[in-house]
């Protein structure tokens, strides 16, 4: 019996030696500790031994169960040791290498020139509107002054989304203006706003033309409403975007919309006004579309034009960023070249 034991020791100190996890250390310990394990049987047999044989025995027999237990506990420390030395160099991090970058994006000149423009005109009390870019063709073109039948309607030809060119039908807005309408429909006055966009039309696409192009439009209605305040206040706006120094002209024009019409430019920002290149030798550079809101326009918006008078302008954005940044192709702007934009 006590060779048994010495056995039983023996075997498990080398099957503990080997043991690898702590699953292994488990079993082997159920195999020799547990209810019916070997040790469990050799106690069983101690009845079949003399009464003085028995105490001799049964200290051996607990002393092997007790060195067993500490070499199981021993071993358990030193598969724990193992794991957690293969999971420090698994997991290790390499605290010297350079992180992962998340390159930082920037604004698009368009949306930079765009939130500049916002400014200078919330500076002077204007907010800023919106309106839906699927127009229908009343607000895009009858309550703008522009029939059914009207030839301004080809220069600005658009993707219709439902029927073509008649009352109630729906295209893709050709321009800000039907914004005007929407603001003036909701009859809260006076009116003060700029509204930028998105707007369509059927252009095959050049240095200079895009089907999808970006405008803002401005509308200011009050009573005692001059041309004077127009000037004034585009005169300002031009100031504050193109420096101090700029000079502003008008020119007469037609727009269906407003009466009297005129087109504004602004001195050449390249040369100040002497003549250049960029400018063809004029000195000025065309800006926006403007007048007094038509009083045909007012009324079919439940204005009343005895009352009421107002001022209207339209400019093309991309027109402003190429300008701004010198930039001489309309499609860089839409590519999304990183190397393009991140001159801005
Ligand atoms: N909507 C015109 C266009 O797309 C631009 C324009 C001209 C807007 C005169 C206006 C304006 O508000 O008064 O060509």
């Amino acid at each position: 019996m006590k060779e048994q034991l010495r056995k039983i020791k023996e075997d498990a100190f080398a099957a503990l030696n080997n043991a690898a996890s702590a699953k292994e250390i488990d079993d082997i310990k159920v195999k020799i500790l547990g209810k019916k394990g070997e040790i469990t049987a050799i106690l069983k047999q101690m009845g079949k031994l003399s009464a003085e044989e028995r105490p001799a025995m049964g200290k051996i027999a607990n002393e092997v169960r007790a060195d067993i237990e500490n070499k199981i506990e021993e071993a358990k420390a030193k598969v724990k040791e193992k794991e957690l030395a293969v999971r420090l160099a698994v997991e290790e991090i390499d605290i010297t290498m350079p992180g992962n970058k998340n390159p930082l994006g920037h604004k698009h000149p368009l949306s930079i020139v765009i939130e500049e423009i916002e400014d200078i005109f919330m500076g002077m009390g204007y907010e800023i509107a919106e309106g839906p870019e699927v127009e229908l063709d009343y607000y895009n073109f009858q309550a703008l002054n522009i029939p059914e039948n009207h030839p301004a309607k080809d220069e600005q030809d658009t993707f219709y989304v439902k029927g073509g060119k008649k009352k109630g039908d729906i295209l893709l807005r050709t321009q800000t203006s039907p914004v005007q309408v929407r603001v003036m429909e909701k009859g809260k006055l006076p009116i003060r706003i700029v509204c930028p966009g998105k707007v369509y039309r059927a252009d095959e696409v050049d240095a200079t033309h895009s089907p999808i192009f970006h405008q803002l439009e401005g509308l200011v209605v009050d009573e005692n409403i001059t041309m004077g305040d127009l000037k004034g206040a585009l005169a300002v706006f031009a100031k504050e975007l193109f420096g101090e120094d700029t000079k502003v002209r008008f020119r007469p024009h037609h727009f269906p919309f407003t009466e009297p019409s005129a087109e504004m430019d602004v001195t050449c920002f390249a040369c100040g006004g002497k003549g250049c290149r960029v400018c063809k030798g004029e000195g000025y550079i065309e800006l926006l579309g403007c007048g007094m809101v038509h009083p045909k326009v007012l009324k079919m918006s439940g204005i009343d034009p005895d009352k009421y008078s107002g001022f209207a302008f339209g400019m093309g954005l991309e027109r402003v960023a190429m300008q701004r940044y010198g930039i001489t192709d309309l499609r860089y702007l839409y590519e999304n070249d990183v190397k393009f934009l991140k001159q801005f």
